[in-house]
């Protein structure tokens, strides 16, 4: 089929290779010029794992292009993808600005006697669907004919690929049988399971998926709280209860809290969406305030140890908001070094991926930058582990001894083991384990 994407961010991006690597012809438009000429040149904005690869493969066999035109785009395509940013505004509601601007784009080009299906992938509050319908129809003059859809996206970045191209569920929300029936024909070569809703279900799924999974991780964080005050151990606890198959041991990994460009933005748009419609969902505000202040605790455990943090100088492994990503967007991580840094510490800090998008948003002003573990760590009253890269548990705990000037590590992922490393001779603190 031929499909066209506008956004070529992590999800317009991803999702078009995919669809193209399954057979279909692919179109990405996206209104930056810069992004379009690198695509075009055969560079890959984005760190993920596979996109590179994938992208490369699909334009040399002439199933996926990149324009910076979205009439090319919607002329030359059957289904139109809508996969624009919707950031937060300061009040936790989401701009819907952008959605709202391709609407008009679209409805500009669209021409009479033309069936398209335009699918909202962007996350997006419930009713959405409603509005975007009722722009295109308002601003085409030309009464074109179209079907709108929600397709939401369920892909974690890291293993954006896998996750797209082997997904759990499929939801596809549409009022027309037409259009339904062409997206499953998208689908079909995935092979996963489709579930069929409603457009106003289907945009609702998101943020009830997001805020559930947001809501196991700060229900694990609230459990640790509970078992370093009375001595028990997170991790088992954690193992202990993910085995009942009700509740699954996934997103049960207690830590310094969720980070990234989705569930800190979608729990707060899913608790101004409920307030909205008369509903308040206050059980996501707890579900926030744990993940808050559970970054607060970890700064306390380390102010409680080193007593005075001006001056100290403090290593800091991990930017990104998770491994296998060079994410920094709202990154419990970037967030430490900026409360260091705050309190005078000097700062230096390590990440496999991630020190360039911190530099270019100007995120850890005021920090140093190391080129690997043992550098950062050189000189350092204390470490701090802030995201989970594999590489730092292959770091020589003997090697790493000797670098550091005091042997002080705070792990706020749970990521070594505490009988190794106090072995090893380093104090040493994490979450939920004593
Ligand atoms: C999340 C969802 O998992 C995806 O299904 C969804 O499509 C995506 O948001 C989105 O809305 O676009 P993502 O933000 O890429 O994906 O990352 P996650 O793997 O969900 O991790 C989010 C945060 O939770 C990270 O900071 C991670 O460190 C933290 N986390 C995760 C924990 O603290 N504990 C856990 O057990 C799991």
């Amino acid at each position: 089929m031929k499909l066209c994407i506008i956004g070529s961010g992590y999800v317009g991006l991803v999702s078009g290779a995919c669809f193209a690597e399954v057979g279909h012809h692919v179109i990405c438009v996206d209104n930056n010029e810069k992004k379009v000429a690198q695509l075009l040149n055969g560079e890959v904005p984005i760190y993920e794992p596979g996109l590179e690869e994938l992208l490369h493969r699909n334009v040399a066999a002439g199933r996926l292009s990149f324009t910076t035109s979205t009439e090319e785009g919607v002329d030359k395509s059957d289904v139109v993808f809508i996969a624009v940013p919707t950031p937060p505004q300061p009040d936790g509601s989401v701009d819907l600005s952008y959605i709202e601007k391709v609407a008009r784009e679209i409805s500009a080009v669209l021409k009479p006697g033309q069936y398209r299906v335009i699918v909202d992938k962007s996350t997006v509050p419930v009713k959405t669907g409603e509005k975007v319908a009722d722009t295109i129809r308002r601003y085409n003059k030309g009464s074109a004919e179209f079907d709108v859809v929600s397709n939401p996206e369920f892909l974690r970045e890291g293993c954006a690929v896998p996750d797209l191209m082997k997904p759990d569920r499929i939801v596809i929300g549409g009022n027309s049988e037409r259009a339904v029936a062409l997206m499953q024909k998208i689908y079909e070569p995935f092979m996963a399971p489709v579930l069929v809703t409603d457009i106003n279900s289907a945009e609702l799924i998101k943020h009830a998926a997001n805020s559930f999974l947001a809501l196991k991780i700060s229900y694990i964080n609230a459990v640790a709280r509970i078992c370093e005050a009375s001595g028990a151990d997170v991790e088992k606890v954690a193992d202990g209860i993910g085995m009942d198959k009700r509740i699954g041991r996934n997103f049960l990994n207690a830590g310094i809290g969720y980070g990234g460009s989705c569930f800190p933005k979608d729990i707060a748009a899913f608790i101004a969406i409920s307030e909205d419609l008369g509903v308040p969902f206050t059980l996501l505000k707890e579900v926030e305030k744990i993940n808050l202040t559970q970054r607060e605790r970890f700064i306390a455990k380390i102010r409680e140890t080193l007593w005075v943090l001006k001056d100290k100088k403090i290593a800091i492994w991990g930017l990104t908001f998770k491994p296998d990503t060079d994410d920094v967007r709202s990154s419990v991580a970037v967030q430490i070094v900026q409360d260091l840094v705050a309190e005078g510490a000097d700062v230096v800090t390590y990440d496999p991926k991630g020190a360039d998008k911190a530099i270019e948003f100007q995120l850890i002003q005021g920090a140093r930058i190391a080129q690997s573990p043992l550098e950062a760590a050189k000189g350092a009253e204390a470490l701090i582990i802030a995201t989970e890269w594999n590489e730092f548990t292959k770091v020589d705990l003997s090697e790493l001894k000797k670098a550091m000037h005091t042997p002080v590590i705070f792990d706020g992922r749970n990521l070594l083991d505490p009988e190794t490393v106090r072995s090893a001779g380093f104090a040493y603190t994490s979450v939920g384990r004593n």
